[in-house]
């Protein structure tokens, strides 16, 4: 039988990797959000050398470099989670949903429909491991299974999404890997199938990763140590700016910087972070 690490592998991997930061913050002594999830969905891919998922894992070499990116994942769970939670939407469209809980740990509106897209062996594995911890949604939850390179519409539609309603949509940690052409192509069937009162919310465009700097190959070398290679994994095609273009759709873009978000919710981070790019947007037709 094929081992659970195994079924992780390339793109969706850095989801492993999401979900440890996430535990670790959660079993931090001031968590900006809990989910009680996160370590055992890291656990469940029975790792030849486990990620940490508590603070007093992490060796004393790797401590400020994993606080780093702990931070950063903190803030933008924090901060799309705040995004979602304002939203009144009666459906929520994550794209690359990874091993992201938020459909088990978050407090949905009743009847909220919350569809979850990623790649088949990603979904499998995370029902699998949500079924073993007996987690369950608080929401009704849709998880549909795509490359999100190709056509995924037909795929949503199938599994029960309404495009006449209005639609909070979330693309979190995915614009990076995507080529230019898909990044285009799902931003075109985002608009498509917003209805008048749809969102989107973004962390991290194609761009940020391009501008990487030390921090991130120091980061890249220290995950390279747990079984997980990221340095060849972002797309670095040149492509147009996705938050100067959705103005031209009538999208109101508002851009936060990682700055803004580590005042508003408290957490001081070493200023040599690079530039990474929160946005929401609300359409307004
Ligand atoms: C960094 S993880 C982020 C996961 C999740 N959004 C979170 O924040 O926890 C990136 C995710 O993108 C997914 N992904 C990348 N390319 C994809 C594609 N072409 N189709 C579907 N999923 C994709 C990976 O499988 C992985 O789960």
């Amino acid at each position: 039988m094929e081992h659970p690490s195994a079924v992780m592998n390339g793109a969706a991997s850095t989801a492993l990797v999401v979900a440890a930061l996430r535990a670790i913050e959660t079993a931090s002594s001031t968590p900006l959000f809990t989910d009680p999830f996160a370590a055992r969905l890291v656990h469940a891919a029975r790792m030849p050398r486990p990620l940490p998922t508590h603070p007093d894992q992490v060796g004393e070499e790797d401590k400020a470099l994993f606080q780093l990116a702990v931070d950063s994942a903190a803030l933008r769970t924090r901060y799309l989670d705040d995004y979602l939670m304002g939203s009144p939407a009666p459906q929520v469209v994550i794209l690359a949903a990874g091993l992201d809980t938020r459909p088990f740990r978050l407090d949905w509106p009743p009847g909220c429909r919350v569809f979850e897209l990623d790649h088949t062996s990603v979904m499998e594995f995370k029902q699998k491991a949500l079924d073993q911890i007996g987690a369950r949604a608080s929401c009704d939850r849709r998880p549909v299974a795509v490359d999100l390179r190709d056509d995924w519409e037909a795929a949503l539609v199938e599994a029960g999404f309404d495009p006449s309603q209005p639609t909070a949509w979330l693309i979190e940690g995915l614009l990076p890997y995507l080529p230019a052409s898909a990044e285009e192509k799902l931003f075109d069937a985002v608009h498509r199938l917003s209805a008048a009162g749809s969102s989107i919310g973004v962390w991290a465009t194609a761009q940020d990763t391009q501008s990487a700097g030390a921090p991130d190959q120091r980061l890249s070398a220290m995950y390279a140590t747990f079984g997980i290679d990221i340095t060849d994994m972002a797309n670095t095609e040149p492509r147009r700016s996705i938050i100067e273009y959705l103005p031209s759709l009538a999208w109101k873009v508002e851009e936060n910087t990682m700055a803004d978000l580590s005042k508003r919710y408290q957490r001081p981070l070493p200023s040599s972070r690079r530039r990474l790019t929160f946005f929401t947007a609300q359409n307004s037709f």
